[in-house]
Parts: structure tokens; C-alpha cells; sequence
């Protein structure tokens, strides 16, 4: 770990774990620059749409839909005291995708009401990752290419939106 780094463990479908995590943040920094909303799970059983469970669905919605509105409504404060003009972003099967839609829809709703920020959803395309796995079309570098972009040099005024490649596209 470099000087000035911290890693802070959060589990984002557990309130207490995203509120604690915000507090102990802010004993270590007094502002956050950006907040990357990375977490996210394909559940086991997630294939046939009716056959899909009460508890799966919640399960599913709740780390990939609510995790992500409640880590940015516990980092919001520490967002709005950045001197950076990008104040945050966002990113990003059947229920899977239910929720990613979800979320598009709380990115958007976010980004109403937090006019001062950039928010924002990526999709980064079929990544080598965990998730991915290792036939993915993209390196870890290629899918992260559009939310690094969002958090240095892409203009202020695009939020609100979801991007893949640096461009805007329909969900
Ligand atoms: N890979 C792709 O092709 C692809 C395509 C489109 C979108 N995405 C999206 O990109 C994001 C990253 O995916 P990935 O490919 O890196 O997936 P991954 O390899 O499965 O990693 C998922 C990450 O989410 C974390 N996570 C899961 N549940 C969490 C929770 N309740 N609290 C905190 N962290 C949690 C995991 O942490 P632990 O390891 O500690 O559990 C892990 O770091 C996800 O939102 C995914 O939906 C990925």
C-alpha cells in the first residue's frame, strides 16, 4: 500500500457496513474526488425468468440497484466537499440485467438531484474478470477505459447518461 492509500472493507447491501465505512473515511479524508459504484453479482438460479425467486430478485436488486443509491447517499457529503469539478460517477442474465436497468434509472434520478456532480453508468463490456471470465473479448484496462475517462477528462456536463466506449447509448 502506497502513502496515502486506504482500503476500507464494504459489503454496499448492508447499511451499517456503507454508513461505517463513510465515518471511517471521513477520520482519514476530509473530501472524496470520486466514487466508482463497481460491486455487483450475478446470482446462481438467475436464468429462467418465472422461475426466478422472491429472495433472488431482492438478493440481486439489492447489491446491484440499492447498494449502489446507498453508498452514494453515505458519500454524498464527502463528494460535495471535493475541489474536483467531477464530483462522482457511477457504473456498471435476466434478473442481472433487471437490475442494471434499475440502476440506469437511479443514475438518472441522481444526476436530477445532484446537479453539481457528474453521475453516471458504464457499461464496460465483456471484461476478463471473475464475472467475465477468462474468454472475455476485453482486458481489465479496456472495460475500465470509459470510467477513468469519466473521472479525469470527459466534460463536465455529461451525466446523467450511460456510456460504453465513451459514448452515449440507449438502455
Ligand atoms: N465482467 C464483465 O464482463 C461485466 C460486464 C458488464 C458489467 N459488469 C459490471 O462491472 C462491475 C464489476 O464486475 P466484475 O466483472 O469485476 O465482477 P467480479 O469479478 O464478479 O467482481 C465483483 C466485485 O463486486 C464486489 N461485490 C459483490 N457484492 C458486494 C457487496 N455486497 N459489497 C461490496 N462489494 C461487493 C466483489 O467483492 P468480493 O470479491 O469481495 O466479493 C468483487 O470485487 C459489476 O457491477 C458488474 O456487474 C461487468
Amino acid at each position: 500500500m502506497r502513502q496515502g492509500e486506504h482500503f476500507l472493507e464494504i459489503d454496499v447491501a448492508d447499511n451499517d457496513s456503507v454508513t461505517t465505512a463513510a465515518r471511517e473515511f471521513s477520520n482519514i479524508e476530509d473530501h472524496l474526488d470520486v466514487l466508482v459504484n463497481n460491486a455487483g453479482i450475478i446470482v446462481d438460479g438467475d436464468s429462467a425468468i418465472l422461475e426466478i425467486s422472491d429472495d433472488l430478485f431482492r438478493n440481486t436488486l439489492e447489491t446491484n440497484t440499492l447498494g449502489a443509491l446507498r453508498v452514494t447517499r453515505a458519500f454524498v457529503p464527502l463528494l460535495s466537499k471535493s475541489k474536483s469539478p467531477t464530483g462522482g460517477l457511477m457504473v456498471g442474465r435476466r434478473l442481472y440485467c433487471i437490475s442494471k436497468t434499475a440502476l440506469n434509472g437511479v443514475t438518472s434520478q441522481l444526476a436530477t438531484a445532484l446537479p453539481k456532480f457528474a453521475v453516471n453508468s458504464v457499461c464496460p463490456g465483456w471484461v476478463r474478470t471473475e464475472m467475465g471470465g477468462e474468454n472475455a473479448s476485453r482486458s481489465v484496462e479496456e472495460g475500465a477505459d470509459t470510467i477513468v475517462w469519466l473521472a479525469s477528462d470527459a466534460p463536465q456536463n455529461v451525466t446523467g447518461k450511460f456510456l460504453r466506449d465513451r459514448k452515449e447509448i440507449p438502455w
